[in-house]
Formats: C-alpha cells, sequence, structure tokens
C-alpha cells in the first residue's frame, strides 16, 4: 500500500516536469528561429504587396495577359513558388516591369517560412 503510494507520486511528479520542461523548450526554439519578430501574415502584410503590385493585371478579372488572378488568400497561398521564383527572377520578373524593392521579395519569402498564415 505504502510503496504504491510512492510510485504514484513519482509518476506524478515526473508527469509534472516533462510538461514543464517541454513548453518552455518549444518557447524558445521558437524565439531562436525567429528572434524578436512575430510571424508574417496575408492579411497583415502581404495582401497590399500583391494589391500595389500585382493586381492590375492579377486582378479578380485577369488583364493584360495575366493567366490568373491573385486576389484571395486561396490564390496567392496556392502559387507561392511560382510567385517566390517570378518576383525573383531578373530575366523575366513579375511585375514584368521590372522587380519590386528587395525587401518585399523578402517579405514573401518570410511570409512562406512563417507557414502561410492567412491573419
Ligand atoms: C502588367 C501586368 C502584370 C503585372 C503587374 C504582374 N503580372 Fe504576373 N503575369 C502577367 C502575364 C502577362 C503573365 C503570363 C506571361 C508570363 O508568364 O510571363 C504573368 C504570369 C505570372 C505568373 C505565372 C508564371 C509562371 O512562371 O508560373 C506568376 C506566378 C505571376 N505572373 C505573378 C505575378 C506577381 C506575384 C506579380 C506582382 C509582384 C505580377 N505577376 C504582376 C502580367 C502581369
Amino acid at each position: 500500500m505504502k510503496s504504491t503510494k510512492l510510485i504514484f507520486m513519482l509518476a506524478l511528479s515526473l508527469m509534472i516536469f516533462n510538461c514543464s520542461s517541454d513548453s518552455s523548450d518549444d518557447l524558445k526554439e521558437e524565439e531562436e528561429m525567429n528572434p524578436g519578430t512575430t510571424a508574417l501574415t496575408y492579411d497583415g502584410d502581404i495582401r497590399s504587396i500583391i494589391n500595389n503590385n500585382c493586381n492590375q493585371c492579377h486582378g479578380s478579372t485577369p488583364s493584360n495577359g495575366a493567366p490568373f488572378s491573385l486576389t484571395t488568400y486561396a490564390q496567392v497561398s496556392g502559387r507561392v513558388d511560382r510567385i517566390i521564383a517570378r518576383t525573383n527572377s531578373s530575366t523575366s520578373p513579375m511585375p514584368p516591369s521590372g522587380q519590386i524593392n528587395s525587401s518585399l521579395r523578402a517579405m514573401i519569402q518570410q511570409w512562406k517560412d512563417d507557414g502561410l498564415l492567412e491573419n
């Protein structure tokens, strides 16, 4: 009876110890990956970049020969790899008039690295 109680207490304290050390490890990992920043989101960061630089052709009704619309989260996140490739291309950039500035291009890459959050 006495030893059962002891084992129970031991198991309980191990569980508590595990939980608390796990969550602080997770927090630390997240801080190291992304020091001092919050994750970028479509609503907060990306929508306006696409709106200012792409939607005159890739609008809800595409124009000027653009093959698709880039006006919703699903459309933009679904094509993020082609968007990154073409915005960074020096030989056939998007927009066709020339590359947008490198900090905006870096933000699109960062959004992908942060996990393509919507908001
Ligand atoms: C002046 C009109 C215009 C603007 C502005 C424009 N595009 Fe395009 N886009 C096109 C046309 C036309 C095509 C098809 C021809 C081609 O691929 O070059 C195209 C094709 C694309 C493709 C598909 C090509 C592929 O290789 O898969 C992507 C992705 C794309 N655009 C992304 C963008 C993004 C992102 C922006 C803004 C940063 C943008 N476009 C701005 C006209 C435009």
